[in-house]
């Protein structure tokens, strides 16, 4: 599977997104990171489908949209429209799982099933057959700038396997306190897509962060 770094924009001024957006277009990160948080699945708020569609001028990458929301059917077709690429949303949702799987699919976007820490990994085998892209939350989704939990890469491994097991052409991304450091034991678990927020942020130069970031881990 190859190496793709996705940074996340949560760590960045919202004010200044249009900057942003065209900073990681210029950048060598193939997927840019979208949080979606709806203040009741997660003690968090961030913005909605028309935010996405107001920066999808800015950039062609591929907008990869984690849903932290609980009624994942009432709005999949307005992040759909919005010019989603991928949408992952949590299997914790626990609602209609397989038909907003396959309605993803259907539409043409590449669908996927986020994990908090405290979910079993064996809970998206039921789906693994829907899915492109299991996200692994290595925090306690919500907030960006948290401390990378060592705990998950178990995880990681466990649904490597299985992927390798079943022939599987399965992404296995990981969320949160991604850097320089904890994005190497990810990949060597298994992991190959890596979202990366606050650390890219804390950089002086985003671009030059975030190519270097993706060189670090495509020579891991
Ligand atoms: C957390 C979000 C993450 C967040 C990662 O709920 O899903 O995508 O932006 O940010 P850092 O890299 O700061 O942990
Ligand atoms: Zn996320």
């Amino acid at each position: 599977m190859s190496i793709i770094l996705a940074p996340s924009i949560l760590g960045g001024p919202f004010s200044n997104m249009e900057k942003i957006i065209k900073d990681f277009d210029q950048s060598e990160a193939s997927y840019i990171h979208l949080d979606v948080m709806d203040g009741d699945f997660v003690p968090n708020l961030t913005f909605g489908p028309k935010f996405i569609s107001d920066i999808r001028k800015y950039t062609s990458k591929t907008f990869d949209v984690h849903l932290m929301i609980n009624r994942v059917d009432k709005f999949l077709q307005d992040y759909i429209n919005a010019g989603s690429d991928i949408i992952t949303f949590h299997i914790e949702v626990n609602e209609n799982i397989e038909s907003n799987l396959q309605y993803i699919k259907s539409k043409g976007l590449k669908s996927g099933l986020a994990i908090k820490p405290d979910t079993n990994w064996d809970t998206i085998i039921p789906f693994i057959h829907l899915i492109d892209q299991a996200l692994v939350m290595t925090v306690e989704p919500g907030f960006g700038g948290q401390s990378f939990m060592n705990n998950q890469l178990l995880k990681v491994e466990e649904i490597k396997k299985l992927s390798k097991d079943k022939n599987l052409t399965l992404d296995i991304g990981v969320d949160g306190g991604i850097d320089d450091l904890t994005g190497p034991l990810c990949i060597n678990a298994g992991a190959n897509v890596l979202i990366a927020g606050s650390y890219l942020f804390k950089q002086e130069n985003l671009i030059s962060a975030t190519n270097e970031l993706n060189k670090k881990f495509h020579n891991v």
